[in-house]
């Protein structure tokens, strides 16, 4: 984040402490409650948002080397992740082109010289080409060529894997323009510098919530006062934060109490991650939230209707890590986990409730703005 942005931030920040007031949006905005339980919606969201758009399903953390592979079930398809002898990293359905078993059952694994399928022995190179038939002299003619792993649209970037899970019809381009995706967030995320970090931990959690509800908890710091009392809410600023939009991502910051430091402070040495947390909201279903030693992404994926399955992902700067014990990391993780838990225990009733008839509509007040429009990228996305 270039530093006259954080200076902004720190600016707007402090104003709403000065002033007592929030970040202020046009009026309240509202979204459906259907859209987060309706089946034929759902489908509509999976079909369009999980196969059309470039997803987090991996780091590069966990591919750093020839034959280091992730596999990923979380959006539905079966993906298979893997460096080749080329250092390239590729991405493929994990289908056998025999009779559709998965080719790699492990979710991760290191070494890999051929991908070999369980069920009837057919192998595949770290390219995704079919190199081996079994009882070839008597199966019958197979024209290797095409029945290789079907390839997949991937970008390796910013310490993220990104994936388009739909199969790409013969001979089309599994390059991914990923910048163009990303848009305004490009110079953050150039310059949060990631590439190297290391994957501390990754963590699934299965809320009983909508997958964009999940993400929705993410989207004002209203709730911690209320509902974080007992874990993070210490931490920070009752409700000073502060939101915008870059193309169709999010980003916003959430103060923490030593911001007012700052008043003291001449403008030049200001660092917004001492005195608060970014977050980037990254379409559809990511959420980084920086502080000033790690950066936590949550990837959130539908499962039905009415249940997610999140991923908790912890990124660290190799040189930040070995300055603190493990014990800290881990501490910091717990707490991360702790919230989590106190936001989709509320969510497993918000969830349940859309049903009741009580509420038609969702309301979101001015500065829960950024649901706002998260609500409306959806329902925009989903309409093209
Ligand atoms: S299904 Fe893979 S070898 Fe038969
Ligand atoms: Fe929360």
């Amino acid at each position: 984040m270039q530093h006259a942005d954080q200076v902004a931030y720190i600016e707007r920040l402090l104003k709403m402490v000065r002033t007592n007031t929030r970040d202020d949006g046009p009026g309240i905005s509202h979204t459906s409650v259907e859209e987060y339980f309706d089946q034929g919606r759902y489908d509509r969201e999976v079909a369009r948002l999980f196969r059309r758009h470039p997803i987090v399903v991996g780091f590069s953390a966990q591919l750093r080397k020839p034959g280091d592979f992730v596999t990923h079930d979380e959006t539905g398809q079966p993906i298979l992740v893997a460096r080749g002898t080329d250092g390239k990293l590729r991405a493929f359905l994990n289908v056998c082109r025999h009779r559709s078993a998965s080719v790699e059952t492990k979710p991760c694994g290191s070494g890999k010289r051929a991908f070999v399928c369980p069920y009837h022995g057919w192998s595949y190179d770290l390219t995704g080409r079919l190199v081996g038939i079994t009882d070839s002299a008597w199966f019958g003619e197979i024209d290797k060529a095409t029945h290789g792993l079907r390839p997949l649209a991937v970008a390796e970037k910013y310490g993220m894997v990104w994936v388009v899970p739909a199969a790409l019809e013969d001979g089309k381009d599994a390059g991914l323009d990923i910048d163009s995706y990303l848009g305004a967030v490009v110079p953050d995320l150039e310059s949060w510098n990631m590439q190297g970090w290391e994957l501390h931990s990754s963590v699934p959690i299965r809320p009983r919530m909508n997958w964009k509800l999940v993400i929705d908890t993410f989207l004002e710091l209203y709730h911690f006062r209320y509902l974080h009392g007992a874990s993070v809410y210490p931490l920070f600023l009752d409700n000073i934060s502060t939101y915008e939009q870059k193309d169709r991502h999010l980003r916003f910051a959430a103060a923490k109490i030593t911001l007012a430091q700052c008043e003291t402070q001449p403008k030049e040495t200001w660092r917004l991650l001492d005195h608060a947390i970014v977050l980037y909201q990254l379409f559809p279903n990511t959420v980084l939230a920086y502080t000033a030693d790690h950066c936590a992404v949550f990837t959130s994926f539908p499962v039905s209707p009415d249940e997610a399955v999140m991923n908790v992902a912890i990124l660290v700067d190799p040189v930040e890590r070995a300055k603190k014990p493990e014990s800290y990391w881990t501490t910091n993780q717990r707490l991360i986990l702790a919230a989590l838990e106190e936001d989709f225990a509320v969510g497993a009733t918000i969830q349940r409730n859309f049903r009741s008839g009580a509420n038609r509509q969702q309301t979101f007040g001015k500065f829960e703005k950024a649901l706002g429009w998260y609500h409306q990228e959806i329902e925009r996305a989903i309409s093209l």
